[in-house]
């Protein structure tokens, strides 16, 4: 994989994160070739990374045995069938990250019969924490799924899915999901806002809290569901708020916003709508019961 020669069609932000993670995995830059219209940015990969770079996309797409498309949706057709002739006569892996565009009509620009894998990242690639489902079509061999499994865990952690119409679920999922847990942060950073808390220390508290429930999540062989009951004790603080989540259907809500997601395949409003009210309210159980245990055991002689 480390010999592999890979062609980049366009060097935005997720070509240059790929980049940045494979180099920082062991690949050889001489190995990595970018085409990117936008002079300035051909300067920056060659000087930040040491790749090849060119203007012209068929240049560059005829040094890989891996063609990423990495352009926006809206340019991938145009792109594709200006290298059909090339990807028909060399067949290299070609994978596709622009979301969306399904395989059939990747492979018809291509020419018809080319190795695709398309691949759905999220913006946490771009710290190399991204969460990437893949789907291959039947062209590909299982040595070519490995290297494109190799190549898109250079920024984080990698499934495959069996059926490309469930890289539709993912998008709802993953693909959108980090917009929920920062919609989840910045609603608890403003009810403890709310709560009497300066905005800095609500948002240094919201942060790590959901780093340190994310890290501890990874970390245990238990489910989400086992960790929540463990941190939640009977009659304790963290019960209260958990009983108004559950009285007021978090899941139903949550379970609501992923369908409205799966339908016009962006950031839900449904969640946003009944979060602020269900969150303040699971706080304030929650701070007026850690009252009630300060004045019950400190009460005691
Ligand atoms: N960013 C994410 O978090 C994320 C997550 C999931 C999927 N994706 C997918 O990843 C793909 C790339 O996204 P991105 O965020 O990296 O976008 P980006 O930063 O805009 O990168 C696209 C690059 O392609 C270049 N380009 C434009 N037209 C081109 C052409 N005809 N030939 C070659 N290169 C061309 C652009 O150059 P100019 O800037 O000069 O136009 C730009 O450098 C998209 O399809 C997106 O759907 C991104």
């Amino acid at each position: 994989m480390k010999d592999t020669s890979i062609a980049f069609i366009g060097g935005g932000n997720m070509a240059r994160s790929l980049i940045g993670g494979l180099i920082a995995s062991g690949s050889d830059p001489t190995h990595l070739w970018v085409a990117e219209p936008d002079a300035g940015h051909r300067e920056l990969l060659r000087g930040r990374f040491g790749v090849h770079t060119g203007a012209d996309n068929r240049d560059i797409a005829v040094q890989g045995q891996v063609v990423v498309l990495a352009v926006k949706p809206q340019v991938l057709r145009p792109v594709a069938k200006e290298l059909a002739d090339i990807i028909s006569a060399r067949q290299p892996l070609v994978i596709s990250i622009a979301a969306g565009v399904r395989e059939p009509d990747i492979r018809r620009w291509l020419g018809g019969a080319a190795a695709i894998v398309r691949a759905m990242p999220n913006t946490p690639a771009l710290v190399g924490s991204g969460a990437t489902a893949l789907f291959a079509n039947d062209q590909v061999s299982a040595s070519q799924r490995q290297t494109a499994e190799s190549i898109l865990r250079a920024v984080g952690l990698v499934v495959w899915v069996a059926a490309e119409g469930l890289l539709d679920a993912v998008t709802a999922l993953s693909g959108s999901g980090p917009a929920y847990f920062f919609l989840l942060m910045e609603t608890l950073e403003k009810i403890g806002v709310r709560l009497g808390l300066e905005p800095e220390i609500a948002r240094l508290l919201t942060i790590q809290t959901a780093f340190g429930a994310a890290k501890m999540a990874l970390e245990s062989p238990d489910n989400a569901a086992a960790l929540r009951a463990r941190v939640t004790s009977p009659g304790g603080t963290t019960e209260r708020a958990i009983s108004v989540f559950q009285d007021e259907q978090l899941d139903v809500l949550i379970a609501k916003s992923l369908s409205a997601s799966l339908a016009i395949l962006e950031t839900p409003a449904l969640l946003a709508d009944g979060l602020d009210d269900l969150v303040a309210k699971a706080l304030e159980a929650a701070r007026h019961r850690s009252v009630e245990l300060g004045d019950l055991l400190g009460g005691q002689p």
